[in-house]
C-alpha cells in the first residue's frame, strides 16, 4: 500500500457504503407508546408508565430501586442532592467527560475537581482521585468512560477509606459489568443518560439506581419540587428542601422500556464489535487499545484508542483516515478537558455577566492541572461503535485502518 492508493489522494475510497444505521426504533416502542397514550395520562404522577419502567430496570441492573429522570445531567445532579452533597462541597471528577459530569457539580453550587486520568484505561485513575480528596470532598463520581469499567474495587475502598460517597455515572455504560454486577449497582448510586448516542435511548432521558432506601426517596422528591405523593409513613412536609422538576414523562419512559428489552441485544452486538477490533487492530504499531479488567465486562462505546506516533500527528493522519469514509474522531468528548472549557477556565458562572458566585471566590482551577487527561485529548481517536453496524462495516473499517497504517505509520 503506497501513498498514492490514499483516498485523500485520489485512490478508491476504504469505506464503500455508508455505515448501517437503521432507525432504532420500532413496533415496540410505538406499541409502548400507544399504550402511554391510552392511558390518558402522560405525567408520570398519574400514568404508570414512569413505574413500569423504573420496576424493569431495577430488575434489569439488580437494584432496589430505580428513579427515572429527563436526562443524564439531571440524572447526575439529582444522584449528588441526594446524597447530601451542599454549597461549597467538593466532587472529585474526571478531566475528560461529558461536559454533565461538572455541570450537575455547578448546578448544586458545589466545586468540581478535576481528577487526571490513567493512559492504560482512558478512565478517571484512582490514585489521581485520592491525591486530590480534601476535607470538604462529598463524593467522587466515578465515570465508567467509553464503556469500559473503571476499578471499582479501588473506587469502593477510596470511599469507604475517606467517607466520601461513590456516585457512578455509567451514562455510556449501560449494562457493563463488575465483578458479575451491574455498573451503577456497586456506588451509593449510579446515574444514566438516555440520550441518542446512548446504548438505549429515548431520545433524552436519563435514571438513577441504588439500592438504599433513603437515597431514593431524596433522589424523587429532588426531582418533583420536593412535593411529597401518596401516602406516607414518614410525618413528611410538602416542599421540605429546595429542589427542581427533572420528572419523566410517560411517552419518554414507554420508549425507554422498549430500549431495556434490547439493551442486551445491542451490548452483545457491540462486545462482537469490539473483539474485531482487538483481535484485528491491536498489534498495529504505535496503536494503543484500551487495558480492560479481566473481571470487567465492558458495554462498547466508540473506543478511545491512543494513536502514540508523532510523525505523521494525530492531526494529519486523522484527515487521512476520514477521506477513507471511516467514522473515526479524535475527541473523548464534546469538551475535550473540562479544565479548558470557559465555564471552569474562567470560573464564569452566569450567561450575561462575570458575577462571581459565593461559592466559587477563593477557588482556582488550574488548566494545566491533569496533564495526562491533556496527553490522551491529543492522542484519542475513537473507532467507531454502533450496534446496528453491519459485518461489512466493521470489515471495511479495519481494512481502512490498516491501509492508512501501511501508507503512513512505519512504528
Ligand atoms: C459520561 C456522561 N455523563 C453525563 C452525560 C450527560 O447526559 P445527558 O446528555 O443525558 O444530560 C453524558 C452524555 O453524553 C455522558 O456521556
Amino acid at each position: 500500500m503506497t501513498q498514492a492508493d490514499l483516498a485523500i489522494n485520489g485512490g478508491p475510497k476504504a469505506k464503500t457504503v455508508a455505515y448501517s444505521r437503521p432507525n432504532r426504533y420500532g413496533e415496540l416502542e410505538k406499541r409502548y407508546v400507544i399504550e402511554a397514550l391510552d392511558e390518558g395520562a402522560l405525567m408520570c404522577t398519574r400514568g404508570t408508565m414512569v413505574q413500569r419502567f423504573e420496576k424493569a430496570a431495577a430488575t434489569r441492573f439488580g437494584t432496589r430501586y430505580a428513579v427515572m429522570t429527563t436526562s443524564g445531567t439531571t440524572a447526575i445532579q439529582t444522584a449528588l442532592a441526594a446524597c447530601g452533597v451542599e454549597e461549597g462541597d467538593e466532587v472529585v471528577t474526571t478531566a475528560v467527560a461529558d461536559a454533565g459530569t461538572f455541570m450537575s457539580i455547578l448546578t448544586l453550587h458545589a466545586i468540581p475537581v478535576f481528577a487526571d486520568l490513567s493512559p492504560d484505561t482512558v478512565s478517571a485513575a484512582p490514585d489521581a482521585v485520592e491525591a486530590v480528596i480534601t476535607p470538604r470532598t462529598k463524593a467522587v463520581l466515578v465515570v465508567h468512560m467509553a464503556g469500559i469499567v473503571a476499578d471499582m474495587d479501588a473506587f469502593l475502598a477510596i470511599g469507604e477509606k475517606h467517607g466520601v460517597a461513590i456516585v457512578e455515572d455509567c451514562s455510556q455504560a449501560h449494562g457493563a459489568t463488575w465483578r458479575g454486577q451491574c455498573v451503577g449497582s456497586l456506588g451509593r448510586i449510579g446515574a444514566f443518560s438516555m440520550n441518542e448516542s446512548k446504548h438505549m435511548s429515548c431520545g433524552d432521558g436519563g435514571f438513577m439506581l441504588t439500592n438504599d432506601e433513603e437515597t431514593a426517596h431524596v433522589a424523587r422528591l429532588f426531582i418533583d419540587k420536593a412535593y411529597v405523593r401518596g401516602k406516607t409513613e414518614r410525618g413528611e412536609e410538602m416542599m421540605a428542601f429546595a429542589a427542581t422538576n427533572s420528572r419523566p414523562n410517560c411517552q419518554s419512559a414507554a420508549i425507554a422500556l422498549a430500549q431495556l428489552e434490547r439493551l442486551d441485544d445491542n451490548i452483545g452486538r457491540r462486545a462482537e464489535i469490539a473483539s474485531r477490533y482487538y483481535a484485528e487492530l491491536s498489534g498495529l504499531p504505535d496503536l494503543r487499545f484500551p487495558r480492560i479488567a479481566d473481571h470487567s465486562c465492558p458495554a462498547w462505546w466508540p473506543i478511545p484508542v491512543l494513536y502514540t506516533g508523532d510523525a505523521p500527528t494525530r492531526e494529519e493522519l486523522l484527515p487521512v483516515l476520514q477521506a477513507e469514509g471511516l467514522g473515526i474522531t479524535s475527541a473523548l468528548s464534546p469538551a475535550r478537558g473540562n479544565l479548558h472549557t470557559p465555564v471552569i477556565r474562567n470560573r464564569r458562572f452566569y450567561p450575561y455577566s462575570d458575577h462571581l458566585p459565593h461559592f466559587l471566590e477563593g477557588v482556582s482551577f488550574e488548566e494545566g492541572a491533569c496533564p495526562v487527561a491533556d496527553q490522551i485529548s491529543r492522542q484519542v481517536l475513537r473507532l467507531p461503535m454502533d450496534h446496528r453496524f453491519t459485518d461489512l462495516d466493521i470489515t471495511e473499517t479495519i481494512a481502512g485502518i490498516r491501509k492508512v497504517w501501511a501508507a503512513c505509520v512505519t512504528g
